[in-house]
């Protein structure tokens, strides 16, 4: 049995939901308020002992077992929820370091003894005085230097590397780890690479050291040096400040990037727990996956100098093109993985005033900072102050460029409410009738295409049909829909067929048309319309039919599942790499087991629905005879 599977056996959905749900018995099931979309006046959600699962017959028609209610319940990652679950349940989860390869484990030792070097030497070492200085005039104090483990490299040429020798590593080792440098002049010869300035150890979300930024105290250029790419440290997926931060940014739902390490610490100092800091690059698509698994609201605060506003431009794409892709892995039981929809992430800009950094304005008045994060403005909104804030929109001319630099980035949302608000939006602002902005704005055929690619798990049109085709058969039979076992309401894509499959599944008999939301109600129609050419067919080979359909729909959704989940491991193993992240997660073992569970189903549907056809084939055999 999958960790999945032992955890929900020994866990009762009804007990947690009624943590935060006042459930009522209706008969063999549960209901009460859905906690998931507000101010209803009937009780739509529903918990169901037997099968372990709830479901909301209202706004959401949404639903699944105990791990999905508590990912959204509680606004996690499947990982955490698992992690959390597995322990209420008190099923261990195992912990191997296989796959920790020794290079990197080294650099772990190294980086982490040298972190603490440098923090001492701040501390003690009458040369850091200049150090300590710098801090005091920066406001830092010695509790914050400690919590980011600031440090000092002395000023000279190879105290760190006689350290860690003295600790037993080897140059090639110390090399590796990026902390000295060969030597040009001097055949086997090194040198620090980290000289006379104060030391941020740069960390991983578990907190292990992965890589240093190094600010000089006098003028010397660069400002900031960083770590070179090691076997651990890779600058394009690392963000400062995420092991203090995760648990703020979970708690407030929100994580605000910034510019600078200092900027990271002093918010932090002021309380202000919930700040990363993207380590002076344009913003990752790494640097998003990272976040993803804690928050979907990001909010960037900007330096609103012009270089800044380009990088801002840049991140932000790549944050656009990172979170069109909304698929959360879910449970579907026996040991199964599947991946859920989720709701798009909402990116918002924190415009700052001219010239000042978090720090600064933090350090003036923390209730300033306070309050240019609640007035953070969605990202298209803030594209439709900056791409027109050169423009005179009276002019026709500039009423077409305005058009031209905003169209493209309203063609871009995904969701069709926001993206006729915008279209409005542009229209009223540059003062043309909104069919002529629709004109520029509405998406064709290929831009839908390319996004349903980019998803992780397209909406198939043959999963669509196939859950189609077994419904048909079901509104004339609803009572026989319990009995083809193979199939759960997990099974159909399509929100309104799941709804469907599941009204007609609960109800069985009682099957009542009345009781169907709207949408619902029209495609039961719909199906039972066209289920009348099969009025005739016998109940036996309807029966069978419905099998078919329901054997093809799952293997369907097997193959479809097993890719989504053979492309999450690549991808997690390139985030997992980049992140200086050891061994192998929780997640990742799961999600093989799961794949390896897909492909024996896959296979075994295959075998069923062979079954079928033959069975299916005989009449035709006989007839021949
Ligand atoms: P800033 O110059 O704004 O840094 O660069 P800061 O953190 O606010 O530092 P103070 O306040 O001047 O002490 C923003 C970030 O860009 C990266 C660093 O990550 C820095 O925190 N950076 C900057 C570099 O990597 N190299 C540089 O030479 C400069
Ligand atoms: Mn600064």
């Amino acid at each position: 049995m999958s960790v999945v599977d032992e955890v929900k056996q020994k866990i009762d959905i009804v007990d947690v939901v009624s943590e935060s749900v006042k459930l009522r018995k209706s008969g063999k099931s549960f209901s009460g308020f859905c906690p998931f979309h507000p101010n209803t006046r009937t009780p739509a959600f529903y918990v169901f002992p037997d099968t372990q699962t709830w479901h909301c017959f209202g706004n959401c028609n949404a639903g699944g077992d105990v791990f999905t209610y508590v990912m959204r319940r509680d606004n996690q990652d499947f990982a955490e929820t698992l992690r959390r679950l597995a322990q209420r349940a008190g099923v261990p989860l195992m912990r191997e370091d296989a796959g920790e390869d020794a290079e990197r484990k080294k650099i772990r030792a190294i980086l982490a003894s040298t972190a603490a070097q440098f923090h001492s030497q701040l501390k003690n070492h009458p040369a850091a005085k200049i150090a300590r200085e710098y801090l005091e005039r920066r406001f830092i104090s010695p509790e914050t230097a400690a919590t980011f483990e600031l440090g000092y490299a002395l000023n000279d040429w190879e105290t760190t590397r006689n350290f860690l020798r003295g600790k037993n590593f080897a140059d090639a080792e110390i090399e590796a780890a990026g902390l000295i440098i060969k030597s040009e002049r001097e055949q086997g010869g090194y040198y620090d690479r980290f000289r006379g300035r104060l030391m941020f150890p740069i960390r991983n979300r578990n907190s292990e050291v992965i890589g240093f930024g190094a600010r000089t105290l006098t003028a010397e250029e660069p400002k900031y040096l960083n770590s070179p790419q090691t076997a651990l440290f890779d600058k394009s997926g690392a963000l400062y400040g995420i092991d203090l931060a995760k648990d703020a940014i979970r708690a407030q739902d929100l994580a605000v990037i910034v510019e600078g390490y200092m900027d990271v610490i002093g918010a932090h100092q002021a309380g202000f727990k919930n700040v990363v800091a993207s380590l002076g690059t344009a913003l990752t698509e790494k640097q998003l996956a990272l976040l993803k698994r804690m928050t979907k609201r990001y909010a960037l605060a900007l330096d609103p100098d012009a270089a800044g506003e380009e990088a801002t431009k840049r991140g932000l794409e790549i944050a656009r093109d990172a979170l069109t892709r909304k698929n959360v892995p879910v449970p579907m039981g026996a040991g199964l993985i599947g991946f859920e929809e989720r709701l798009e992430a909402e990116l918002l800009v924190i415009p700052l005033p001219q010239g000042k950094d978090p720090d600064e304005l933090i350090h003036e008045n923390p209730a300033q900072w306070t309050d240019v994060v609640q007035r953070a403005e969605p990202l298209v909104d803030y594209y439709f102050r900056v791409l027109t804030q050169d423009l005179d929109l009276k002019t026709a001319r500039d009423k077409s460029i305005a058009v031209k630099r905003l169209a493209p980035i309203i063609r871009e949302i995904g969701d069709t409410v926001q993206r006729a608000h915008y279209t409005q939006q542009l229209a009223r602002l540059v003062n043309v009738a909104e069919q002529m902005i629709t004109r520029e704005t509405a998406r064709d055929a290929s831009a839908r295409e390319k996004i349903a690619t980019r998803a992780a798990a397209p909406l198939s049109p043959s999963e669509v049909n196939l859950g189609e085709t077994c419904l048909t058969f079901a509104t004339l039979m609803p009572r026989q829909l319990a009995r083809v076992s193979v199939l759960t309401a997990e099974d159909f894509i399509d929100a309104a067929q799941r709804a469907l499959y599941f009204a007609l599944k609960e109800m069985g008999a009682e099957f009542d048309r009345a009781a169907l939301e709207p949408e619902v109600g029209a495609l039961f129609d719909l199906l039972a319309e066209r289920a009348r050419q099969f009025a005739n067919m016998s109940e036996a080979d309807l029966q069978r039919e419905m099998e078919k359909a329901a054997q093809r729909l799952r293997l369907a959704r097997y193959k479809t599942e097993l890719t989504v989940i053979e492309n999450e491991l690549n991808r997690l193993g390139e985030e997992q790499r980049g992140q200086g992240v050891a061994g192998t997660s929780d997640e990742e073992r799961l999600l093989h087991a799961s794949a390896e569970n897909y492909r024996k189903g896959i296979v075994e549907s295959q075998r069923a629905l062979t079954a079928l056809t033959i069975v299916n084939a005989r009449p035709n055999v006989t007839e021949m005879v």
